[in-house]
C-alpha cells in the first residue's frame, strides 16, 4: 500500500470506513511526532495486530500546561514520514490544531481517580488533554486496536480506563519501554539535553534498575526503594526530583509495603527538561 498522508478528519474517517468495509483490521499508534525507536516499536506491534497501521502525528496543545514546552516541542515531519514508512506504517493522520479544535470547541473527557497521583500532581490538566485528544483520535480513525507505550505508564492506564468506561470497544495494546543501549528511556525530549545533562539523566534508569534488583533480593519496603533512587539521582548535576513513587499497578495508588504487582515511577527535571521513567516490580 502506498502510504497515505491525511490532514482532515473527514478524509480520515472516509479512509478508515473504506478499509473497514474491505474487512481490514485497523491499528492506531497515536504520537506527537519527532519519532524515535520507541514509537517505531509500537508501529511494528501495530502491524502484528492489524492489517492497516495508522500513525497519528499531532502535537496536542491541550495536554501542555502554561509554561511547558508546547512551542519548543521538536517537530520534523519529513523525517517522521520516512520513519513511519520504514517501520511499515500505512497511513499518517496529521491534522492542524484548528482541525482538531475549531472555534467553538468546548468538550473534554476527564478520567477521575487514576489521573490524580504521579504526573497528575504537578500537571493537573495534562491527562484531561490526553484523554480528550485520544478520544477524538479514536473517533477520527475508528481503529479496532491501538498501541500505547509503557514508558507513559499512567497514560496507558488512563486510556485503558477511558476505553472501558466509555465503551469504545477498542483493544488497547501495551508496548514495552525502548531504551538507549546505556539504559536511558527513549524520548523526543531527550534532544533537549546537553551532553552533561544526558549523563545525569542516566541516573533515572540506573536507580530504577537498582530498585528492581533490591526487589528481586526480597526488599518489599517501598520507602527503601525510593530512598536509594532519591540518593542516586540527587547525587547528579542539574537534577530536581518531581516525584519518585511506588504504586499498585491497577489503581496507581501509593503503596508502602509491596504485596502485589507494583510500578515504581519517577519524574525528574534534568536542567529544564522533565523526564519520566518506570519499572514494574512483579513477584511473579
Ligand atoms: P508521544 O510522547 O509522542 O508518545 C507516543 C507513544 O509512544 C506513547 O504511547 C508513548 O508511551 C510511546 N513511547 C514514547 N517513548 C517510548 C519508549 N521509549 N518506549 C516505548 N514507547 C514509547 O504520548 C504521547 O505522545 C501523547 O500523549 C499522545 C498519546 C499521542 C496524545 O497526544
Amino acid at each position: 500500500m502506498v502510504m497515505n498522508i491525511i490532514r482532515t478528519v473527514q478524509e480520515m474517517q472516509e479512509f478508515s470506513d473504506s478499509m473497514r468495509r474491505q474487512g481490514r483490521r485497523l491499528a492506531l499508534v497515536p504520537t506527537m511526532g519527532f519519532l524515535h525507536e520507541g514509537h517505531l516499536s509500537l508501529i511494528r506491534i501495530g502491524k502484528e495486530h492489524g492489517d492497516v497501521v495508522i500513525v497519528s502525528i499531532f502535537v496536542n496543545p491541550t495536554q501542555f500546561g502554561p509554561g511547558e514546552d508546547f512551542e519548543q516541542y521538536p517537530r520534523s515531519f519529513q523525517r517522521d514520514e520516512e520513519l513511519v514508512a520504514s517501520a511499515g506504517g500505512d497511513c499518517i493522520f496529521t491534522p492542524a490544531a484548528r482541525e482538531m479544535y475549531p472555534p467553538g470547541y468546548q468538550t473534554t473527557v476527564s478520567v477521575a481517580h487514576i489521573t490524580k497521583n504521579l504526573c497528575g500532581i504537578t500537571r493537573p490538566h495534562h491527562f484531561q488533554g490526553v484523554a480528550t485528544v485520544v478520544a477524538k483520535l479514536f473517533n477520527c480513525t475508528r481503529p479496532h486496536c491501538a498501541v500505547f507505550g509503557e514508558k507513559d505508564f499512567q497514560q496507558l492506564m488512563v486510556i485503558k480506563r477511558m476505553v472501558q468506561d466509555c465503551n469504545f470497544g477498542i483493544e488497547i495494546i501495551p508496548g514495552p519501554i525502548v531504551r538507549e543501549p546505556d539504559g536511558l528511556a527513549m524520548s523526543s525530549r531527550n534532544t533537549y539535553l546537553t551532553p552533561e545533562q544526558r549523563r545525569s539523566a542516566l541516573s533515572l534508569s540506573r536507580s530504577l534498575f537498582t530498585a528492581q534488583e533490591m526487589f528481586a533480593g526480597g526488599q518489599r519496603d517501598a520507602g527503601r526503594l525510593i530512598q536509594q533512587a532519591r540518593e542516586m539521582i540527587t547525587a547528579e548535576q542539574q537534577t530536581r526530583i518531581d516525584y519518585i513513587k511506588v504504586c499498585a499497578v491497577d489503581t496507581l495508588e501509593d503503596v508502602t509495603t509491596i504485596t502485589g504487582d507494583a510500578v515504581m515511577a519517577l519524574a525528574v527535571y534534568v536542567g529544564k527538561t522533565r523526564l519520566i521513567d518506570n519499572v514494574v516490580l512483579s513477584a511473579a
